[in-house]
């Protein structure tokens, strides 16, 4: 079981998915279930729906949050989302460095840093994402990725700027793909990365959020949450369906 210190956080990536009369369903849904939730929950949603979520979220429990920003508070960045535009529309937290920007989007370490000085900046509650492909974890880099992710992304902050941050581990080869790292290798992923983020700060490190994610379900929940670095879920597939109801 986790800390006391860390309260859980269950949180759904929408991903590219539903129009919005689907996202006010499902988030009426997530907010029938939020009440009586182990944890805190959080849904990240697409730009084009956070203004109706919020709507449909206000007085509830549940938190709101956008898939990503970009650094610069405003100007010619034609198709980008600044920090300042989500809070307008009601989002609070943000997900940075998601493995599908990296993957599909070339986004960098570099670029994660960026987009989370500017969340903290903004006041949102920052979840940045790391995690090795499975080409790296077979060839033993596991590690070595999680410390440059760590390292460059978090780079230049005081302790105390980083307090909200919340890391998410989401092992690539797991996401979408049906295969969740066992709560074994969850644990031992997340123990390394909270020894990365003593080497930051001990007091950040203690109570920092890590959430796992990659293939999480309502059957697999339960023994991965029962391990003790694992402080929450990140979940996609999932989030989408009834199962997030029985995940909360
Ligand atoms: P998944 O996605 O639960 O569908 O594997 C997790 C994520 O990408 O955040």
């Amino acid at each position: 079981m986790a800390s006391a210190l860390r309260r859980p956080l269950l949180a759904g990536n929408w991903k590219m998915n539903l129009t919005l009369t689907q996202s006010v369903e499902l988030a009426r849904l997530v907010v029938s279930g939020a009440n009586t939730a182990s944890g805190e929950v959080a849904v990240f949603v697409p730009f084009t729906a956070i203004a109706v979520v919020a709507e449909t979220l206000k007085g509830s429990p549940v938190r709101l949050g956008a898939q990503d920003c970009y650094w610069e508070a405003s100007g010619a960045f034609t198709g980008e989302v600044s920090v300042s535009q989500v809070s307008d529309a009601g989002g609070q937290m943000v997900l940075i460095g998601h493995s599908e920007r990296r993957k599909l989007f070339g986004e960098t370490d570099d670029h994660v840093n960026k987009k989370l000085g500017a969340a903290l900046k903004g006041g949102l509650t920052p979840v940045v994402c790391i995690g090795e492909t499975l080409e790296e974890r077979e060839s033993q880099k596991t590690w070595r990725v999680l410390e440059t992710q760590i390292a460059g992304g978090l780079k230049g902050f005081a302790p105390a700027d980083l307090a909200k941050v919340v890391v998410a581990y989401e092992p690539v080869w797991a996401i979408g793909t049906g295969k969740t790292a066992s709560p074994a290798q969850a644990q031992e992923a997340h123990a390394f990365i909270r020894q990365q983020l003593k080497n930051i700060h001990e007091g950040f490190a203690s109570g920092c959020r890590i959430l796992y994610g990659g293939s999480v379900t309502a059957d697999n929940v339960d023994a991965l949450m029962a391990q003790a670095d694992v402080d929450g879920a990140l979940v996609g597939g999932a989030s989408l369906k009834k199962d997030f109801l029985r995940i909360m």
